[in-house]
């Protein structure tokens, strides 16, 4: 039986698959390509120098794709817990969409950055919300130091956001739930082994990850469809839910692992 107990502290950490059932799709679901680019050609401080007209094609692809999606059920129930929880649990992402924040999450920490934020590539003038697409024939924005406007998001080589804080609440943290990534991005894939060992560490995703044998618990199915019975019969829907109208979420299903169990509805019971 999953439960939170009254001294728990949760530390929830979501990827791409998250998204996933609200039409963004995920990086290994392309299969890490945008229109014959690697995504790491179109996502790194070299391509930003060599064509930061194409870098800015890349994002404000993006940018369309997440303003038109909806958050799902999964992104919800999480707001929900957050709500109980509290300052018991500390919520990290390595998506860059806003989709929690749509469902109500409040502290999210947006470890890969953020969409609809930019920042100048030259000063130190702070990221600013920005939902503009700068696609051709428009000119790649330029700050008022001359320097130019990048999306606020970290690209393969440079360093995450919020490492410090990460670090402290995984040091903290007693219970570790990722969902919906793949377990090979560094250094989100290797939190679960930093934990493992003191914390029950669980997964949730259509299939094992690449580092599953650091779970103790694997929950395959999809996010949209586990979260809410996992986390028992207090969490609700939102009206913006995509497709929460379709939906009839089924029992989580055991990962494949030796040490994994069925987790009945309503048991994760919150104190
Ligand atoms: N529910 C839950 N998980 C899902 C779903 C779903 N409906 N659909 C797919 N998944 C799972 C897949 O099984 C896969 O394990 O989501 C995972 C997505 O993996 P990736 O595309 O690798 O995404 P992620 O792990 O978040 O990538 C990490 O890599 O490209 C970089 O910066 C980018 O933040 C990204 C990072």
């Amino acid at each position: 039986m999953l439960t939170v107990s009254s001294t728990d502290r949760v530390f929830i950490l979501t990827g791409a698959g998250l998204s996933a059932d609200s039409g963004i799709p995920t990086f290994r679901g392309l299969g890490g390509l945008w229109r014959n680019h690697r995504i790491e050609e179109v996502a790194s401080p070299l391509a930003w120098h060599r064509d930061p007209q194409l870098v800015w094609e890349f994002y404000s692809m993006r940018r369309r794709v997440a303003s038109a999606a909806k958050p799902n059920p999964a992104h919800f129930a999480l707001a929900k817990l957050e709500s109980v929880l509290q300052d018991r649990l500390f919520g990290c992402t390595q998506n860059v969409d806003n989709l929690h924040e749509r469902a109500g999450s409040r502290t999210v920490l947006h470890m890969h950055g953020q969409l609809f934020k930019s920042r100048c590539d030259t000063c130190s003038r702070p990221p600013f919300d920005d939902t503009n697409l700068w696609e051709p024939p428009a000119e790649v924005p330029r700050c008022q130091c001359g320097g130019r406007i990048r999306p606020h998001i970290c690209w393969f080589g440079e360093v995450p956001f919020g490492l410090d804080r990460i670090n402290r609440a995984l040091d903290q943290c007693t219970l570790f739930i990722a969902i919906g990534t793949s377990g090979v991005v560094e250094p989100a894939a290797s939190f679960v082994a930093q934990v493992s060992g003191r914390a029950r560490t669980i997964y949730v995703g259509p299939e094992n990850p690449a580092n599953a044998s650091s779970f103790t618990e694997c929950y395959l199915g999809k996010a949209g469809e586990v979260l809410p019975n996992l986390f028992g019969s207090f969490v609700e829907t939102g009206s913006e839910a995509a497709g929460s109208d379709k939906r009839s979420p089924s029992d989580p299903v055991p990962g494949n692992r030796p040490g994994s169990q069925v987790v009945h509805k309503n048991d994760f019971g919150i104190k």
